[in-house]
């Protein structure tokens, strides 16, 4: 549900208070709240206050005129647009009203209707904005994925690729350091193809003992070797219209690597002690965390093989290139555990938050998950603390590392407020109070427009 937006503001400024009632007769027609100064100064010094989204400001005013009043406005607010008014219209003031950045200029006594029309405008205007950050949010980027949390770029480019190749490729190559959620990714793959309803099998290649490796993947028939008793289907048969994961793929011993290729590139599999080749139709999703290019161009693994492989390489870098996602990660994490453990824990502190983004995390999610779990299980609050996680990082062995990076912020984000992470709340709150509570200010600072700030501020029920 979206909160409400509060309606368009509509400041005069004029000397002459006489033409305000007819002002706001027309402006309140469509949907405006009218606000009023009788001097530049005035507007000026209360113009965090006032917040307007347009003004209409008469030129020529004792003390500051018109020109100095645009100009302050469009230098505390570029979003807001000035309509300069005069009774007495020169050529040059026009210009340099224009100049100055006004949307429009006025002519007194004033035709309404056009006054109407302009008005009109900057509310559609700001309507159409809406419209556009609301669009914006609804096809945000998803911060959740087939069970893959990320909200970095780099990990939205990873669910793309996984969209747009899920359906059309049979073979995919998955690449990553340790516990960047390779397995996550291979499982999406499946999730999101064709072959989703049919079986998802995993081999790892570097859990099974080599003698048995062949079997192990493409089976044998009965008496094909010393203990083979009975025939037995491999795993590419037994996956056959679905999906196999070939874990660790790197590790894959030499000699057997031509046969992954036939099955891979024919889809033939010939079980061991059996001369018929059989056909199988089975998805092939490789994955590693070791440089198999490399490993192919010194010999120890066969280029053939490689290429074929990689025609489609899913790479997911290390979570410190992408520590943005480390508080989405945290929070789901957080929720995950505190459900686990059975206890009312509803995030991490900002000192956490902190020592969190500071890790150097070289085992990446996996070692980010352990550590909040531990977190979790240690904590005896509401929230977990720094120590608590210091304490949990201590046993994973990592160090709390030197400068905070900047934190991200996104008004596209339309996320769950419970997935919101507290430091992009403390930095709302912090923001606010660093600018006295002047949103556009604030809004500035943060990097979003006005609007969206306001519906930060209604979400996460702050005090403005
Ligand atoms: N983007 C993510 N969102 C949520 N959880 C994740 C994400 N990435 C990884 N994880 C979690 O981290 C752990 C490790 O993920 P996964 O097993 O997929 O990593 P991997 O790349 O296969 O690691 P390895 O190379 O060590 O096998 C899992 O518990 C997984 O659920
Ligand atoms: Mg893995």
């Amino acid at each position: 549900m979206t909160p409400p937006v509060p309606p368009a503001r509509l400041l005069v400024v004029d000397d002459d208070k006489g033409i305000l009632p007819v002002i706001e007769r027309v402006a309140r027609a469509l949907g405006f709240d009218v606000q009023f100064r009788d001097n530049g100064r005035e507007a000026i010094d209360g113009l965090e206050e006032l917040d307007p989204d347009v003004a209409l400001v008469d030129l020529q005013m004792p003390g500051l005129n018109g020109l100095d009043v645009l100009r302050a406005m469009r230098d505390a607010d570029p979003d807001c647009r000035v309509i300069l008014m005069t009774g007495n219209p020169t050529i040059d003031t026009a210009v340099q009203a224009v100049q100055g950045g006004a949307l429009d200029y006025l002519e007194k006594p004033f035709d309404f209707d056009r006054l109407r029309r302009l008005l009109a405008g900057v509310r559609d205007g700001i309507e159409r904005r809406e419209a556009l950050l609301q669009a914006d949010a609804s096809v945000a980027q998803r911060v959740e994925f087939h069970g893959m949390i990320g909200r970095s770029p780099e990990m939205q480019q990873v669910f793309d690729a996984i969209t747009r190749y899920a359906p059309h490729v049979r073979t995919v190559l998955v690449t990553g350091e340790t516990g960047t959620g390779k397995e996550l990714v291979a499982k999406a793959l499946h999730a999101v193809g064709r072959r989703h309803a049919r079986r998802f099998l995993t081999v790892n290649c570097s859990a099974v003992v080599e003698t048995l490796f062949e079997s192990e993947l493409f089976g044998h028939v009965r008496g094909a070797f010393t203990g083979a008793s009975d025939t037995k289907v491999g795993v590419f048969e037994h996956a056959d219209g679905g999906t196999l994961f070939l874990d660790e793929v790197g590790e894959l011993p030499l000699t057997l690597q031509p046969k992954l290729l036939r099955a891979v590139e024919n889809g033939e599999v010939q079980r061991v002690g059996s001369l018929d080749t059989r056909k199988v139709d089975v998805s092939v999703i490789a994955a590693t965390n070791r440089d198999l290019k490399a490993d192919a161009g010194a010999g120890r693994f066969r280029s053939d093989l490689y290429y074929r492989l990689s025609i489609i390489e899913i790479h997911l870098p290390p979570l410190r290139d992408r520590r943005e996602d480390i508080p989405y990660l945290t929070a789901a994490f957080v929720r995950e555990f505190a459900a686990r453990v059975g206890r009312p824990i509803t995030g991490v502190t900002t000192a956490a938050e902190l020592l969190l983004q500071r890790a150097p995390w070289p085992g990446n999610v996996r070692e980010l998950r352990n550590v909040v779990e531990r977190a979790c299980i240690l904590s005896d609050g509401r929230m977990l603390t720094d120590r608590d996680l210091a304490s949990a990082m201590a046993i994973s062995g990592q160090a709390a590392a030197s400068a905070p990076p900047m934190l991200p912020f996104d008004e596209a984000d339309d996320a769950d407020p419970n997935l919101l992470s507290t430091v992009q709340r403390d930095q709302i709150q912090r923001v606010l109070l660093d600018t006295g509570g002047n949103k556009a200010k604030a809004a500035r600072v943060l990097g979003v427009s006005r609007r969206s700030l306001y519906r930060w501020i209604e979400r996460l029920h702050l005090e403005a």
